[in-house]
């Protein structure tokens, strides 16, 4: 426990800093680098990364390995390590880069620890809020200290305010739009974030009922997974609804699991 105890903190710190560079680096892009041409595309015209992205994973990488040179590493933008600990860290080092380019204060620093194949820490960090999500496997989820614990709200479907995400593929997103169609009008509304980790750390603190979105990569969710549970919330990852493909995610508040797995796979037939 003191061991886990040990990689939370650590996270917590490294998550700082980085939230810390990125906070510092938005006034310089924040919509002119767009116009400046100071971000290249990844895997399609709409998926965009930057000189920024790319130092926060730097500074994350090296922070790490400094306190535990010999974990392994997986990040969005390369980073990639084979360990002999046993402790992996998976991370997003800019979730939210469309928000951070148009200075929408929707982003956030991802780092997860998985130990042995299961997800041990998370942390979601916006440093514009200054609010830090962490988790601990068995011990918890917190933003900025405060524990974060849901009870059922009773609240049916119906009046569950539902977050997703969409594909940087244009294909991907016609599917994505058939199956919002029957989505919206079950729910009370849906909301569009555009950070898959703040989404999963909303439902993790009530500000969403529920979230879901196809194709998740790790580093999306490796945190934010943990911190939803942790906090009480079912996440489950629906292999059947994208086959050979990254699995759609739901995160559903107690009570909503049933009722929102349902939706979601009545709603796949139109995928
Ligand atoms: C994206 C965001 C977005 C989600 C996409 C992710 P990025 O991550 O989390 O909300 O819908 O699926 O790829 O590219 O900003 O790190
Ligand atoms: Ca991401
Ligand atoms: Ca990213």
């Amino acid at each position: 426990m003191k061991a886990q105890f040990d990689l939370l903190e650590l996270a917590q710190d490294v998550a700082g800093a980085a939230g810390s560079l990125l906070r510092a680096r938005l006034g310089e892009v924040a919509g002119g680098i767009l116009l400046a041409g100071g971000a290249s595309t990844k895997s399609s015209p709409t998926d965009l990364v930057t000189d920024v992205d790319r130092s926060s994973e730097a500074l994350i990488v090296s922070s790490l390995l400094r306190a535990r040179p010999d974990d392994g590493i997986q990040g969005e933008e390369g980073s990639s390590r084979e360990g002999s600990t046993g402790v992996k860290w998976v991370i997003d080092p800019l979730d939210g880069t469309i928000n951070y380019l148009y200075g929408l204060p929707a982003f956030a620093v991802s780092i997860g620890a998985w130990l042995g194949g299961r997800s041990v820490v998370g942390v979601v960090y916006n440093p514009v809020t200054s609010e830090m999500f962490t988790a601990s496997e068995g011990e918890g989820a917190w933003l900025n200290g405060h524990e974060l614990r849901l009870e059922p709200s009773g609240r049916p479907l119906a009046e569950a305010l539902v977050g997703t995400g969409f594909s940087y593929n244009a294909q991907r997103r016609e599917a994505q739009a058939r199956v919002l169609a029957v989505v919206l009008p079950a729910v009370r509304d849906i909301r569009r974030f555009g950070s898959a980790a703040l989404d999963l750390c909303s439902v993790a603190c009530g500000r969403l009922d529920a979230y879901y979105e196809a194709g998740l990569q790790p580093w999306d969710r490796a945190a934010g997974d943990l911190i939803a549970q942790e906090a009480g919330a079912t996440v489950t990852a629906l292999e059947a609804l994208s086959p050979g493909r990254p699995p759609t995610v739901m995160a559903a508040a107690p009570g909503l699991e049933g009722p929102f797995r349902d939706l979601l796979e009545r709603a796949a037939c139109n995928w």
